[in-house]
């Protein structure tokens, strides 16, 4: 019996929690496509909002961000109900890094993992700076004590190495992946330039992902990175879908206004917007269970084409060179 998933009872109870039919909250649960469905639950099919991985893996189109997490902006037992809140809603990926609060981000999903490793699609990082020699190999293994788990499903480089060092990077990826440490493995902030010469190393085609900053305030990549990445079939994970901390859109007007069409908030308008092509995974963070409910109901908003062009106009991309 697969032990993280919901009973019926449960579900239904989340989903009238959360105001849904239970066939639209079944529509919102996406998991690992190879996940076991018990029968007891087999009419909770996930489906819904998802994004394929090249190597087939179905991933939620909304996942949690813990970058904050486990260091005290909210209490630990307040920043794990916001978890499993986000979990219940259909965000069943979790995003970390070794670095993020020194280890601490990590420890705290932990506990969540506990409960529900197999339902859950875990990202983490490796930094820059470890990469030379075993770097990447200890780096994970860090990791995987602070998780107390034995396998990450996705393994990140957080940021560009020089592309003298992709060799060494991707081969220390593909050993991983073949101790069956990591499942997959990809990077992040990474531009056009650098996935080319990413895809000139051997194996280096075998990248996941790209995680990569990407909002309604933040458009820079839809001129080359996003295309790119689309002609590679290859996902975009977007960062700070909410504008990060510092830059929000949760307070505009207009996605209020179209929020207000859909019976859904500001935030789950702003992240079904990243998330509306089908080759984009969403992580947006927090710590708190009445934002984590809010924003996994963006895995169920359909915005019209009317909300797009009402979107564009509010929050224009950038403007195309001649
Ligand atoms: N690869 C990289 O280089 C990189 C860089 C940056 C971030 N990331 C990843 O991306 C994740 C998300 O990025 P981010 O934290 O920069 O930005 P974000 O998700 O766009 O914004 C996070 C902020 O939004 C608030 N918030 C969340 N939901 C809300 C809602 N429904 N209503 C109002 N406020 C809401 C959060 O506060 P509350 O906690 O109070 O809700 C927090 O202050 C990070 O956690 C990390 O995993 C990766």
């Amino acid at each position: 019996m697969d032990r993280g998933l919901l009973n019926r009872r449960q579900f239904t109870g989340g989903c009238t929690a959360f105001g849904l039919s239970l066939s639209a909250a079944s529509a919102m649960v996406a998991v690992h496509a190879s996940a076991e469905v018990s029968e007891t639950d087999s009419a909770l099919k996930p489906a819904g909002r998802t994004v394929k991985l090249p190597d087939g893996t179905t991933v939620p189109a909304l996942g949690q961000g813990c970058w904050h997490l486990g260091q005290g902006r909210h209490s630990p037992a307040v920043e794990e109900e916001a978890l499993r809140t986000g979990m219940s809603g259909g965000m069943t990926l979790l995003d970390t890094s070794g670095n993020y609060g020194n280890g601490r981000s990590e420890e705290l999903l932990s506990h969540v993992l506990a409960e529900r490793r197999d339902r859950i699609f875990l990202v983490s990082k490796v930094e820059g700076n470890e990469v030379a020699g075993q770097g990447i190999a200890h780096a994970c293994a860090a990791s995987l004590a602070r998780l107390r788990t034995d396998y990450l499903d996705l393994y990140l480089l957080h940021w560009p190495v020089s592309s003298a060092q992709f060799p060494g990077v991707v081969s220390a990826f593909e050993q991983l992946r073949t101790a069956r440490k990591i499942r997959a493995w990809g990077v992040s902030n990474f531009n056009v330039g650098q996935m080319e010469d990413l895809w000139r190393v051997p194996d280096g085609h075998r990248c996941a992902t790209n995680q990569v900053a990407y909002s309604l305030n933040n458009r820079r990549i839809e001129h080359d990175l996003l295309p790119w990445c689309r002609q590679h079939n290859m996902p975009v994970m977007a960062y700070s879908p909410l504008g990060g901390d510092k830059n929000l859109v949760v307070s505009d007007r207009t996605l209020a206004q179209v929020g207000g069409e859909h019976g859904c908030s500001a935030a789950a308008v702003a992240l079904a917007w990243v998330i509306r092509d089908g080759n984009v995974v969403a992580i947006p963070e927090s710590g708190s269970p009445a934002h984590a409910k809010e924003n996994a109901a963006g895995l169920s908003i359909a915005l019209t084409a009317r909300d797009l062009q009402t979107l564009d106009a509010a929050f224009p991309g950038p403007v195309r060179s001649t």
